[in-house]
C-alpha cells in the first residue's frame, strides 16, 4: 500500500507569505520550512524577492536609497521584482503541482499583503502570513553582522559600509511597516513570532498543512549548537553481512565504543571540552553497547532510532536475499526509497516515523545520536538537503563520528575517524556484495554542496 504524504489526504496548497522588517531571519525560517516539507516529501519552493531584485537592479545602484518609500523608482524596481517572483510562484503551483509555495520578501505593508492575498484566492491557494517580528536591537545588529555584510548586494564594499547601509535600509522599511495584528488581520491566517519564540500568536490557523507548518516554526531556536552522530560499532552481524537483528558488538565494536568518548571530546575542543552532551540511542543492543562508555548522564532510547525493518529478509545476506527473492531485490535496487521489505519497512517510512525526532532536535541544543546504517541515512539527508533518490545510497562508514554544526543557511560537517577497522555494509546497486574491509576513512557519497539563501554555493568540508 503506498503511503501519502499530508498534502495528499488534504489537496490543499499553501502559500506561506513572510513579513517582517529586513535582518529578522525571514529567509532562514523559510529555507528551514522548505528543507523540512522536502524531506517530507511535499512540493516546497521559496521564491525570494530579492534575487529577483538583483537581476532587475545593478549592484552599483543597490544600496539603502533604493528602499527609500519617497523613491519611485526604486518603488518600481521593488515592485517589479515581487511581480516576477509571484508569476513564477504561480506558475509553479499550477503546473509543477506545487504544494507549500513560499514568498520570501519583507511584505511589509497591507497594501503589499492585500495584493497577494487577491491573486492567492484567485487561484484556490490558501495564504498563510508568517512574520518574524523582532526588537531585540543587539540580535538584529548580530544578524547583520552574521549574513548581511557578506550578502551580494554588499560586494566589494567594506563590513562598516555595508552596516550602516543596511541599518538605514531597515530605517526606510520602518516609516512604511505595518505589523500584523489581531484585530486588523483578525480574518487572516497568520503567525506571528515575536523575539525569535519568546511569544508567539496564531490567528485562523486552519489546514494540517497549516499547523504542521506552525508547529515546526514554533520548535526553532537559533541558540548555537552541534548534533553528532554516529553509527553503532562494528556488530556480530555486520562481520556475517547479515542484515537487521540485535546482535552484540564485535571486539573491534566495542574498541569504538571505548574510543568514542575520545572522539566526542576531540571534536568539542580544548574550550568546550565540559560540555554537557545528551545521548539518543536506538533500542536495539548494538547501539547502547556503544553509548556505555560515555560519561554523560542523560541516555535516552528511542524505539524511532530502531535499524530499518526488513520484514521477511531479517538476518538474511544480501546474497541469500538476491537468491530467494531476486524480484523484490530488484525491485529494491530500482527503487531503494520506496521499496518496502515483505512485512517491513521502506525508507520512506522511517522518515515517517523519524519526524518527531527531528522536531524534538529542533527544539534541543547538544545532542549525540548513535543509530543505524538507514536511520542515519534519513537523519543526514534532512540536516544535509540530499534528494530522497539519492540519501539511500549514501555511504556512511562504520567508527566514524560526524558532527554537525547548523549555521545561518549551512550546516557545517566534520568527520572524526576511529582508525578502528571495520567492515562495511555498503551494497552497491546492482550486487550483493559488500565493499571491502575498511579503516572508517571515507563518506563518498555525502553531499558537502550546500547553497545559501542568496544561492552562493558553499563547499563545507572541514
Ligand atoms: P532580509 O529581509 O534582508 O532578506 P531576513 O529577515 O530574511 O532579511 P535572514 O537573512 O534570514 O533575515 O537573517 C538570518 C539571521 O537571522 C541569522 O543570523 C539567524 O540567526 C537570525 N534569525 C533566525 N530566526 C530569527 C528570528 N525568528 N528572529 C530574529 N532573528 C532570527
Ligand atoms: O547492514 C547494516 C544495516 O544497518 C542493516 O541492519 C540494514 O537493513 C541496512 O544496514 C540498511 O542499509 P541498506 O538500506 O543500504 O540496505
Amino acid at each position: 500500500m503506498p503511503v501519502y504524504s499530508i498534502s495528499h489526504v488534504e489537496n490543499v496548497r499553501v502559500c506561506v507569505v513572510m513579513v517582517g522588517l529586513p535582518a529578522r531571519g525571514k529567509s532562514l525560517i523559510a529555507q528551514k520550512i522548505v528543507r523540512y516539507l522536502s524531506w517530507l516529501s511535499i512540493n516546497s519552493k521559496c521564491f525570494n524577492v530579492g534575487s529577483y531584485r538583483r537581476q532587475i537592479v545593478s549592484d552599483t545602484q543597490v544600496t539603502a536609497e533604493l528602499f527609500d518609500p519617497s523613491n519611485e523608482e526604486g518603488m518600481k524596481y521593488r515592485q517589479e521584482a515581487v511581480n516576477a517572483a509571484t508569476v513564477d510562484m504561480m506558475k509553479w503551483f499550477l503546473e509543477e503541482n506545487g504544494v507549500v509555495g513560499i514568498l520570501d520578501a519583507t511584505n511589509s505593508t497591507r497594501e503589499r499583503r492585500d495584493r497577494i492575498l487577491k491573486l492567492c484566492r484567485e487561484n484556490l491557494i490558501e495564504p498563510m502570513f508568517l512574520e518574524s517580528f523582532c526588537s531585540d536591537q543587539d540580535l538584529i545588529l548580530q544578524n547583520i553582522l552574521d549574513v548581511k555584510t557578506t550578502s551580494p548586494d554588499y560586494a566589494n564594499r567594506d563590513n562598516d559600509f555595508a552596516t550602516n547601509d543596511f541599518l538605514q535600509r531597515i530605517k526606510y522599511y520602518e516609516e512604511v511597516y505595518e505589523t500584523m495584528d489581531e484585530n486588523t488581520d483578525s480574518d487572516l491566517t497568520f503567525i506571528k513570532l515575536i523575539n525569535v519564540n519568546s511569544q508567539i500568536i496564531l490567528n485562523r490557523i486552519e489546514s494540517y498543512l497549516e499547523s504542521r507548518i506552525v508547529y515546526y516554526v514554533m520548535n526553532l531556536h537559533i541558540k548555537p549548537r552541534s548534533i553528532w552522530l554516529s553509527r553503532h560499532g562494528e556488530s556480530e552481524f555486520n562481520l556475517t553481512g547479515q542484515i537487521g537483528g540485535d546482535a552484540n558488538l564485535s571486539e573491534r565494536g566495542w574498541r569504538y565504543a571505548k574510543k568514542l568518548p575520545e572522539l566526542v571530546l576531540k571534536s568539542l575542543g580544548e574550550e568546550n571540552k565540559h560540555t554537557n552532551l545528551t545521548v539518543w540511542t536506538s533500542t536495539l543492543k548494538r547501539t547502547q553497547q556503544t553509548a556505555s562508555f560515555l560519561p554523560y548522564k542523560k541516555k535516552l532510547q528511542w524505539k524511532a532510532l530502531d535499524e530499518l525493518d526488513a520484514g521477511e529478509c531479517d538476518g538474511m545476506t544480501y546474497e541469500q536475499i538476491e537468491q530467494e527473492f531476486p524480484e523484490d531485490f530488484k525491485a529494491r535496487d530500482d527503487d531503494k526509497y520506496e521499496y518496502r521489505y515483505k512485512g517491513g519497512e521502506s525508507y520512506r517510512d522511517i522518515v515517517i516515523r523519524l519526524e518527531p525526532i527531528i522536531m524534538e532536535l529542533e527544539r534541543q541544543e547538544n545532542i549525540l545520536i548513535i543509530t543505524h546504517q538507514a536511520v542515519l541515512r534519513c537523519l543526514y539527508a534532512y540536516f544535509m538537503n540530499v534528494p530522497q533518490e539519492e540519501s539511500p545510497w549514501m555511504s556512511i562508514p562504520l567508527h566514524t563520528l560526524i558532527k554537525l554544526e547548523p549555521r545561518a543557511y549551512l550546516t557545517l560537517v566534520s568527520r572524526i575517524k576511529a582508525d578502528i577497522p571495520a567492515v562495511s555494509t555498503y551494497k552497491e546497486k546492482g550486487t550483493s556484495q559488500l565493499g571491502e574491509l575498511m579503516n572508517g576513512d571515507s563518506i563518498s557519497k555525502s553531499r558537502d554542496l550546500i547553497k545559501d539563501s542568496e544561492g552562493r554555493v558553499i563547499l563545507e568540508n572541514k
